[in-house]
Parts: C-alpha cells; sequence; structure tokens
C-alpha cells in the first residue's frame, strides 16, 4: 500500500501525452501495490496564486504570528506541502513549454519550495527537509527529442526539476518522457516508445 500523488501540468485531459505516461505509471504501482490511495493534484484547474506580498510575508512569519489575511493566502502552500509530506511516490508530468516547464506546475513548486518548512540553510549549506524515501516519477512530455541531438542542450525541464526536487530532499528521481512526437517521421511511434520505458521498482 502507497500513497501516490500524481501532479499534473497539462490543460489538455485525456489528449496529453504526460498525463498519459504518468498515469501508464500510476497502473503499474496500483498493480503492485493494489491497496494504493491515488491523489490527483492538477496544477493548472488549481491556479496557484503567484506570490504577492501578502503570501510571501506569510511564509517569513511565525504561525502564531500571522495576520488573518495571510493565514488565508498560505492554506494552498500548506496543502501542497502536507500533499508531498504524505506521499510515498509523487509522479510529477509536465508539458514542455518553451523548453521548461508551464507556468502552472512553476507556481506549485513556489508554493512547496519553504524556507524552514522543506528546506533550510541551518547549517550554511542547504538542506532538504522532505524524506529522501520518496520516490519521485518525471513523465515529461515534448514535441522535439531532448534526450540527444541538437537540442540536449536546451533541455531546461529536467534538469530544473531534478535540482529544485533535489533542493527539498527528493533525491530519488526516474525520469520517462514521450519525445518527439511533433517530428514527422517519429510521431507515429513516440508515444507507444515512452510508454515502453515505463517499469516501476
Ligand atoms: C505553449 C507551448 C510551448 C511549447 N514549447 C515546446 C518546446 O519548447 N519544445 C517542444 O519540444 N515542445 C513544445 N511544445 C509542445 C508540447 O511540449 C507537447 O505538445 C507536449 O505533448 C505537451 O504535453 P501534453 O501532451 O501533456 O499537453 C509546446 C507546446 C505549447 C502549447
Amino acid at each position: 500500500m502507497k500513497n501516490i500523488l500524481h501532479i499534473s501540468s497539462s490543460p489538455r485531459g485525456e489528449a496529453s501525452n504526460s498525463i498519459l505516461l504518468a498515469n501508464r505509471v500510476i497502473s503499474n504501482l496500483l498493480e503492485k501495490y493494489p491497496e494504493s490511495k491515488v491523489i490527483h493534484n492538477d496544477t493548472v484547474k488549481k491556479d496557484y496564486a503567484h506570490l504577492d506580498s501578502v503570501l510571501q510575508g506569510a511564509y517569513f512569519t511565525l504561525p502564531t504570528d500571522r495576520t488573518a489575511l495571510q493565514e488565508e493566502a498560505i492554506q494552498d502552500s500548506e496543502e501542497a506541502v502536507a500533499q508531498l509530506e504524505d506521499a510515498d511516490v509523487i509522479i510529477i508530468s509536465v508539458a514542455m513549454y518553451n523548453f521548461s516547464i508551464p507556468s502552472a506546475l512553476k507556481a506549485w513548486i513556489d508554493h512547496v519550495v519553504r524556507a524552514g518548512k522543506t528546506f533550510s540553510y541551518g547549517n550554511g549549506k542547504p538542506e532538504g527537509l522532505l524524506s529522501s524515501n520518496k520516490k519521485v516519477y518525471l513523465a515529461i512530455a515534448s514535441n522535439g527529442v531532448f534526450t540527444e541531438g541538437p537540442l540536449k542542450a536546451l533541455d531546461f525541464t529536467e534538469p530544473y526539476l531534478r535540482f529544485i526536487l533535489s533542493f527539498i530532499g527528493l533525491t530519488d528521481i526516474t525520469t520517462y518522457r514521450i519525445e518527439g512526437a511533433g517530428m514527422p517521421d517519429l510521431k507515429e511511434t513516440a508515444v507507444e516508445k515512452g510508454l515502453q520505458q515505463v517499469a516501476v521498482a
């Protein structure tokens, strides 16, 4: 039995390759751990706020000292962090946008990367505060191919996600990709090739 958390970032629902790939990971996990619970956090629908002065203030104010406005503003962040804390396995489905991640996913990141809560600089060095026992799968979809060839150096999606997740303690990361889905010679096979990679440990 595992607590599985799916963070999605594509607005395309059933047409989304990244969600399709994440769902393959989830179905493999459910075969292996049939009693598992799955929570889906759709960051597009959730529409996390950009950080304004109230929310930023709330992040750096002790809970006992927060204003009512700050307390209200910080609720989405508290909930998003609690979801990560409760999860054993986290699947992040990522639509590559402009060589990077969708702004909906970046907004989620700005709600879960929090000083004193998910990371600290306590000993002068950054330390992730989430348990490194959690398994993370990235399910990335792109029209181009980024694992090899001329676009490899332009992939700001996977390196950024790997860094920022490790920064908060989530170091056990496996990536699957559906890539090349927009390229004439690859589009017929890209989806199946991506799905075939999925092997859940
Ligand atoms: C706004 C936007 C920007 C995109 N930028 C890129 C890109 O930089 N590189 C790329 O290979 N594909 C890019 N694409 C194509 C998507 O990555 C591709 O359609 C992918 O399948 C989206 O994920 P989804 O199927 O889960 O929605 C972009 C698509 C959109 C809508």
